[in-house]
């Protein structure tokens, strides 16, 4: 009889229960310390979720009687370059309406995938700025790709939040909103953060299409009236300074600060 061998017969049940027992316990014990963390995990990010959720301010559905709309997804930023653009906005004329000058600091903000931050940029020159503010990292990431492409240096990029673009106080020239104002969900916040940006001599160039004009094809969520318009920035401190009436579907209107009131 081979003693090793009539042994390990012997023991071979007990051995296997044993490496069973430990592979199991194993198991428990790994599974016990990932549902630990995962629970400790959701914990955090339920706090850190709460924590944030807290410090959020809260959007709105609708301003002074305005139903705000929903920002354009970056999924569809192709309609921002569509042709017809050319006819319905004449962005052209739209862009020398600003008599942009060299040295200026513009922000183009809600820049979508820059149609128009990557015009401006060459009219402020090197001494000038565009600070092209979006929410949608994509937009921005699309901008970015042009401005290489172009080989465009004068202009930084800020991923903003909704109720805050993330200006520095007092840099800032020239404000253009093109077809972004009516989607912020924060408007109060917004306006509030644009006029502490704004330089004592700065403005807003505000450009949205005609709510007042049937013939203008956008849906009603998308356009303001001019009484809609002044209802709204007279009540966050601004006044009209000029006006241009002469593009194909869409109100220019410059705004200044009101310190009036
Ligand atoms: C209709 S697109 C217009 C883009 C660009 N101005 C143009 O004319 O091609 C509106 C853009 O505003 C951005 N937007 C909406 N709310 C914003 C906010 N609170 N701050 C910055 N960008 C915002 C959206 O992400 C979107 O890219």
């Amino acid at each position: 009889m081979n003693p090793t061998k009539t042994k390990t017969a012997r023991n071979t049940p007990v051995f296997a229960f044993r490496a069973f027992a430990l592979i199991v316990g194993a198991a428990v014990w790994a599974y016990g310390s990932i549902a630990a963390a995962q629970e400790k995990g959701e914990a955090n990010q339920s706090t850190a979720d709460k924590s944030r959720r807290v410090s959020e301010p809260r959007g709105l559905i609708n301003y002074l009687g305005r139903r705000i709309a929903s920002p354009m997804g970056y999924q569809h930023m192709d309609w921002l370059s569509r042709p017809e653009r050319i006819q319905e906005e004449n962005p052209q004329e739209m862009l020398d309406q600003l008599k942009l000058k060299d040295g200026m600091v513009v922000c183009d903000l809600g820049s979508g995938d820059g149609y128009h931050t990557l015009q401006m940029a060459p009219k402020v020159g090197p001494t000038g700025k565009v600070i092209a503010v979006d929410i949608q990292p994509q937009m921005l990431q699309e901008l970015s790709r042009r401005m290489a492409a172009n080989k465009i240096g004068n202009i930084d990029t800020i991923l903003g939040d909704l109720w805050d673009p993330k200006l520095q106080a007092e840099s800032i020239d020239l404000v253009l909103m093109v077809d972004v104002y009516h989607e912020f969900s924060h408007p109060v916040q917004m306006l509030s953060a644009i006029r502490k940006a704004l330089k004592p001599t700065g403005r807003i160039a505000l450009v949205e299409f005609r709510a007042e004009d049937p013939t203008v094809l956008i849906r009603p969520e998308h356009k303001m009236s001019k009484a809609q318009i002044l209802k709204e920035y007279k009540a966050n401190g601004f006044r009209v300074a000029s006006e241009y009436d002469k593009l194909p579907w869409q109100h220019l209107m410059f705004m200044e600060k009101d310190d009036t009131k």
